[in-house]
């Protein structure tokens, strides 16, 4: 690839998040104990002009991703087990290579769903899944989109480093949304708490974004007294998930003792409820 084949991104505010992301799995690729092993991202990156310095992000910091992405790769494969006939909706994917490193059956349709601008430059860069596989450009938060969405099989809602970019009111209303049209299925995303999201000013990948983390979720009830028909599955640290036992020890022990405050501990937390 010359340097004029690359993509050029010019991107603000949330979708620019995801470039940090994105780069964080790359980085992984190249480590000689990778968590996620993702060469789509690396080959993704390669792909775009960009000075990843700008992202914050680097091969230390990136398990912060990766085991989180690791982790929602197993939660979906376990749901994908027991219903190898459904429909996933990945919202806010940004250039995530989920659907192939999942691999989905012939019988799931799956939609990666992002805003215009993250949509297009996914068509530029990441190969298209086949039949099964869908891009939908719009705002997760716009009623509109999920009408085109066909019910019938159990539905996956996903949004991996998705909520905190919402309000509370846009939040709750997409899911109870997806409930009441979906029928039956599960939610799965993760979430910052009251003081991740009092502490963003920390948080340099959102700083430099120009982000603003909005809506605070402290614990499944937060969920279930607002989403009726939900029950809860699971709701973790990310300090207490299998993916989290890859990381470096020094990594380990920062965790270790931040698991110490509740409120360090669920400073982001991985929720799961069936519908
Ligand atoms: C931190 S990135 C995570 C991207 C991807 N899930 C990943 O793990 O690489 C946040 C993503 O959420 C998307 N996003 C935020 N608010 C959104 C909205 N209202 N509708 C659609 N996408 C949204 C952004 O465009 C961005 O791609």
């Amino acid at each position: 690839m010359t340097a004029d084949d690359h993509v050029r991104v010019d991107l603000t505010g949330a979708p620019q998040t995801m470039l940090a992301t994105l780069y964080a799995r790359a980085l992984d690729a190249d480590l000689p104990h990778p968590i996620l092993n993702d060469r789509w991202a690396k080959d993704t990156v390669a792909g775009i002009d960009f000075d990843w310095t700008q992202t914050t992000i680097t091969a230390r910091r990136s398990p912060a991703v990766t085991t989180r992405s690791a982790h929602f790769d197993t939660w979906v494969r376990q749901f994908l087990a027991l219903h190898p006939k459904a429909t996933v909706l990945h919202l806010g994917c940004g250039l995530d290579s989920r659907y192939l490193r999942v691999a989905p059956g012939p019988d799931v349709q799956w939609y990666d769903i992002d805003y215009p601008e993250v949509a297009e430059l996914r068509g530029r860069l990441l190969p298209g899944g086949g039949e099964g596989h869908h891009v939908v450009a719009a705002s997760v938060t716009d009623p509109a989109w999920l009408h085109d969405i066909p019910i019938g099989a159990p539905v996956l809602a996903l949004g991996e480093g998705l909520t905190m970019y919402l309000s509370e009111a846009d939040g709750l209303d997409l899911l109870n949304r997806i409930v009441e049209h979906c029928g039956t299925g599960e939610l799965q995303f993760d979430a910052f708490n009251s003081l991740g999201i009092r502490s963003q000013w920390t948080n340099s990948v959102v700083r430099r974004s120009g982000a603003t983390l909005r809506w605070a979720i402290n614990g499944p009830d937060d969920i279930l007294s607002a989403v009726p028909g939900t029950r809860l599955l699971a709701w973790m640290s990310p300090f207490d998930t299998v993916a989290f036992d890859l990381v470096r020890p020094a990594y380990r022990l920062l965790a270790n003792a931040m698991s110490r405050v509740p409120a360090l501990r669920y400073m982001a937390q991985y929720h799961r409820y069936s519908f």
